[in-house]
């Protein structure tokens, strides 16, 4: 199984999302590629921001050694499913596909959550601390559905 994560800069909400997913998929057991990307080239080459790097070391997972990219077309063909954060993202993400097949492949994350409130995981980028762990609740509630997911094929 290959998961990529996408937001819009590559370095707040993907970047945490290949986190939780990356930290679950190891200590469970799963064999689950990983990787994340942005809509924009924007922040291309920069490590995760500071705060989503404090609010996932609260959780004592570690995502210093990513590194923002933009997405390709040819990330359809790298992964089996990819997993936007809003509705703008996804939007951006299933102009890229190459086929109304592999377009898809390609959902909202908190399509994996459905009890929760929200669809999309708001931008914490011009927010404060609180809004960076508010994220990382959101994503690790996704990231159970999508390992439940994998796990039971359904
Ligand atoms: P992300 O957050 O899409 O979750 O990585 C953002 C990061 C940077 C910007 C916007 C959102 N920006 O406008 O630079």
């Amino acid at each position: 199984m290959r998961i990529l994560t996408v937001c819009l800069g590559n370095i707040c909400r993907s970047p945490m999302a290949e986190g939780v997913l990356r930290h679950r998929a190891r200590t469970e057991g799963l064999a689950i590629v990983t990787d994340s990307a942005g809509t924009s080239r924007h922040h291309t080459g920069e490590a995760p921001d500071p705060r989503a790097q404090a609010a996932m070391r609260r959780q004592g997972i570690d995502i210093a050694d990513l590194r923002a990219r933009q997405v390709l077309p040819a990330d359809f063909d790298r992964f089996d499913l990819l997993l936007a954060m809003d509705a703008d993202n996804l939007h951006d993400l299933q102009q890229l596909a190459p086929d109304a097949a592999r377009r898809d492949n390609a959902m909202l994350i908190m399509d994996f959550a459905p009890r929760h409130a929200l669809r999309e995981v708001p931008d914490p980028y011009y927010g404060g601390d609180a809004g960076f762990d508010a994220v990382y609740r959101m994503l690790d509630q996704a990231v159970t559905g999508l390992l439940a997911h994998i796990r039971h094929g359904r």
